[in-house]
């Protein structure tokens, strides 16, 4: 797939997904917004793509937030629209994506670049990285669930004080937080994510969405997460991959799965 801003390359069923705008420290103008939520619906619509890495262009940045110049003359409503349009076509829809996406946060993750990192299912950080939610410095909140998705994962008390602060912090102290699962040397981060993805292409497809499925009713408001487990349980079971994994490991083999 050709992009103007990302460069997208599927190898060995891995999805690579790099944000490209490098003199821009990679932040999210709507072209790139667009062209991100056209590369979810590839990699969800794509069988042979078992996981996505999504990292930035150079060493500076992984996304230093959306792109400020878009917005600066908006009114409540366009505030509104800009804010949901993102959350809906490219935040939530990597979030609620079956195929599991890895950021990998090469640099600054600022902003919208946080907030991308936060809807990915698993986030490794180059010990360089910078990470933080600085919106209030520009008189705005975060938009694309930032304020949601980093309570989830570190907590109301720690969550609060990041966005009102504006607080940058080092990757260190965001794997001590939880808000990373691994941080690396930079030299290593693609390494380390692509271990990641390797393992969990190994694995059953259709057990891995039913397993992201199952995650991420834990942290949906309304949704009963235990059903939604005993549900998706159940389906595994009508699986030819759940045959073949049992039937591999009883015949002492390794599985074969499919996705089906
Ligand atoms: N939106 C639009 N352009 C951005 C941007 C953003 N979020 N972040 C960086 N850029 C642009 C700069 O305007 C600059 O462009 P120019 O060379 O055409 O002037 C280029 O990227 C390089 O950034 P610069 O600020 O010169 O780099 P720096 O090393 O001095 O500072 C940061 C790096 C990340 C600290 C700084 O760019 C920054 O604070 N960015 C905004 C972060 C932010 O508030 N994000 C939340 C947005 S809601």
């Amino acid at each position: 797939m050709i992009y103007q801003n990302l460069i997208s390359e599927l190898k060995a069923n891995i999805l690579y997904v790099t944000i490209n705008r490098e003199s821009k420290l990679n932040a999210l103008n709507k072209e790139t917004l667009a062209e991100l939520a056209d590369v979810i619906v590839f990699a969800s619509e794509t069988e042979e793509v078992r996981g996505v890495l999504l990292t930035g262009a150079g060493e500076k940045a992984f996304v230093a937030g959306a792109d400020i110049s878009e917005f600066s003359t908006y009114n409540t409503e366009q505030g509104e629209d800009l804010a949901r349009s993102g959350q809906v076509n490219v935040f939530n829809a990597i979030e609620n994506c079956t195929k599991p996406f890895v950021a990998a946060i090469n640099g600054f993750a600022l902003g919208g670049g946080l907030e991308l990192a936060m809807a990915c299912h698993i986030r490794v950080a180059a010990d360089t990285a910078k990470m933080g939610l600085p919106e209030v410095t520009l008189g705005l909140i975060p938009g694309y669930g930032g304020t949601q998705r980093l309570t989830k994962l570190i907590g109301k008390g720690r969550a609060t004080e990041l966005i009102t602060t504006a607080d940058m912090i080092t990757a260190d102290r965001a794997e001590k937080i939880g808000l990373v699962n691994h941080v690396v040397p930079l030299a290593e981060l693609i390494t380390k994510a692509e271990e990641i993805l390797n393992k969990i292409r190994q694995r059953a497809p259709l057990a891995i969405a039913a397993a992201i499925r199952c995650v991420n009713a834990a942290v949906n408001e309304g949704v009963n997460g235990f059903e939604v487990e005993i549900e998706e349980f159940g389906k595994c079971f009508d699986t030819e991959d759940f045959k073949e994994g049992a039937g591999a490991f009883l015949e002492k083999r390794r599985a074969n799965f499919k996705g089906r």
